[in-house]
């Protein structure tokens, strides 16, 4: 597949907006995504308020590629769902559809961390006023890309141990 090996992540974005049916396109990817027992714990919310971004940059040093995007989906997990043990390998299988989703309608994304890091995650649900029921789980900057995305060919043989 063709978004997998094209992929890397863009840190730097142009300042036009995401179209609404590109932005529909990557939700629909992340709900394509598995989840356990098909619980599909994820909530998202596509901010492209410019100070709401701004507050999300600031929950995280490692997330200030929001400053400059126009689209930031933030990925979040409902607390009840029946097996919570899973919702967040759910939410990063719902994470990488949106990045390969991105590349597929040419634009950039990046991946930012948010859970399990307690302060990242009691920083975010201020910022967007979350219910308690949830909690970010991460943060996808989007955009069009500003800089051409290097993607590395990581296949090691050493990594892997055939059974024959
Ligand atoms: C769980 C996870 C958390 C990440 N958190 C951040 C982050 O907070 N900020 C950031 O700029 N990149 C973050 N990244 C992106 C990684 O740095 C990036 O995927 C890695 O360096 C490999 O580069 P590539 O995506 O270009 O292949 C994260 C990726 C994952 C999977």
């Amino acid at each position: 597949m063709n978004e997998i090996f094209s992929r890397a992540s863009v840190r730097q974005f142009e300042p036009r907006p995401v179209e609404q049916e590109k932005v529909e396109q990557l939700l629909r990817a992340a709900m394509a995504a598995p989840s356990a027992r098909n619980q599909q714990p994820w909530e998202f919310y596509a901010v492209t308020n410019r100070e709401t971004l701004d507050a999300l940059a600031a929950c995280s040093l490692y997330a200030l590629s929001l400053k400059g995007a126009p689209l930031g989906i933030v990925i979040c997990c409902r607390r009840n769902c029946s097996r919570p043990e899973y919702a967040q390998i759910d939410c990063s299988a719902a994470a990488e559809n949106i990045l390969l989703e991105a590349v597929s309608q040419g634009l950039g994304a990046v991946w930012l961390g948010i859970a399990p890091i307690e302060m990242r995650m009691e920083a975010t649900a201020q910022a967007l006023n979350l219910p308690e029921d949830l909690y970010v789980f991460a943060i996808i900057a989007c955009g069009y890309p500003a800089v051409e995305p290097k993607p590395q060919d990581r296949y090691d043989p050493a990594r892997v141990h055939w059974l024959t």
